[in-house]
This record gives structure tokens, sequence and C-alpha cells, in this order.
């Protein structure tokens, strides 16, 4: 089975993918890697971001493992007929790790609104879906409960709703 693990930078993709992947037996695998194999699906790189283009969608196809865990917030060039995973996490919680990580003030209100729009919820078709509440606890022990998320089907699509006053405090 493929396993996508998605959600807004800094909810804990990287983290989760390599911990599951572990657990699952199930190679992981970064898209990052393979985007960095495969210069041709980069168009160019702004401000320090890599622009992406169409070509991915192929090379995704071609180079995903059937079983594997895989990661990204580029959900537009990912296969989704395997499952998938997507990660959420209070605002608050996600504007300190961002702060964490030096994003610029703009890039940190992008992210944060990314979360609050669940645009991940919203731009996925598919209902084999699990949203999972990152914002605590270490990641192995999220990536336990994950697992067993996945083997009782626990699927809750649009299940997760953030609170209107951490939205509130964490933008304004
Ligand atoms: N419960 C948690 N699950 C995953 N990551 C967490 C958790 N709590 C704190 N973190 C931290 O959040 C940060 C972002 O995690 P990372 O896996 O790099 O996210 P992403 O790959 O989505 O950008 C890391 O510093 C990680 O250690
Ligand atoms: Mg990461």
């Amino acid at each position: 089975m493929k396993i996508l693990i998605t959600g807004t930078p800094g909810s804990g993709k990287t983290s989760i993918a390599k911990e599951l992947s572990k657990l699952l037996k199930l190679p992981y695998i970064d898209v990052k890697k393979i985007i960095k194999n495969n210069p041709e699906t980069i168009d160019k790189k702004e401000l320090g971001e890599l622009i992406i283009n169409d070509k991915l969608k192929k090379v995704l196809s071609k180079n995903l493992p059937n079983s594997c865990v895989f990661e990204t917030h580029l959900i537009e060039y990912c296969p989704k007929n395997g499952l998938i995973i997507i990660l959420r996490v209070n605002p608050l919680v996600l504007k300190k790790r961002l702060i964490k990580r030096g994003y610029s003030k703009q890039k940190i209100v992008d992210n944060l609104e990314v979360e609050i729009l669940d645009y991940f919820t919203q731009n996925i078709k598919s209902n084999k879906v699990i949203e999972y509440d990152c914002s605590k606890g270490p990641a192995k022990i999220n990536a336990l409960k994950i697992k067993k998320l996945i083997q009782a089907k626990k699927y809750n699509k649009g299940g997760l709703k953030h609170k209107l006053s951490h939205i509130k405090k964490a933008l304004f």
C-alpha cells in the first residue's frame, strides 16, 4: 500500500513518515529527494523556493514503489489512490515551530493560512484519509497511534477543526 504523509511545513511529516515506515516495514521516500534526482521537474528557484512543474506527476508515478511511506506537501502531483495521512497542528504550535525554523514573517503567515483554511482536506478528493493532530507528543508515539488508526481503517476526513481562539491568537 502507498501511504502519503502530508500537511503544512512543520506539521511533522518527516518525523512521522520515518517512524511509520519503520513500524510498517515499508520504504521511506522523501519527494524532495526524487525532485533533486530529477531536475527536469524543477522550473526555477525563486526566493530560495523550488518552483515545480507538471513533470513531477509522471516522475512520481514511475518512481514510487507500490508499497511505501512517502511524504510531501506538494499534493497536486501525487498519486492519491492509496491511503493519505494529513497531519494537523494547532496554529499556535505551528507558529512556534516555524519561528524556530527561521521562516520569514510572510512565510509563517502563509503557512498558518494553509493550516487554518484546511488546504489539504479541501484539495484531496479521496475519502481514504486519516487526519491526525500532531501538535503534541513525540513522533514515535504519534506514529504508533497512526498505525493503529490505519489498521482499524478509522478514516475521518474533515473531522479536525481548529479552535477560533487559537486561530485568532496565532494570526493577530
Ligand atoms: N508530535 C510531533 N510530531 C512530529 N513532529 C514534532 C512533534 N512535536 C514536535 N515536532 C517537531 O516539529 C518540527 C517539524 O517536524 P518535521 O518532521 O520536520 O515536519 P515537516 O517535515 O512536516 O516540515 C520538528 O522540529 C519536530 O521535531
Ligand atoms: Mg520535512
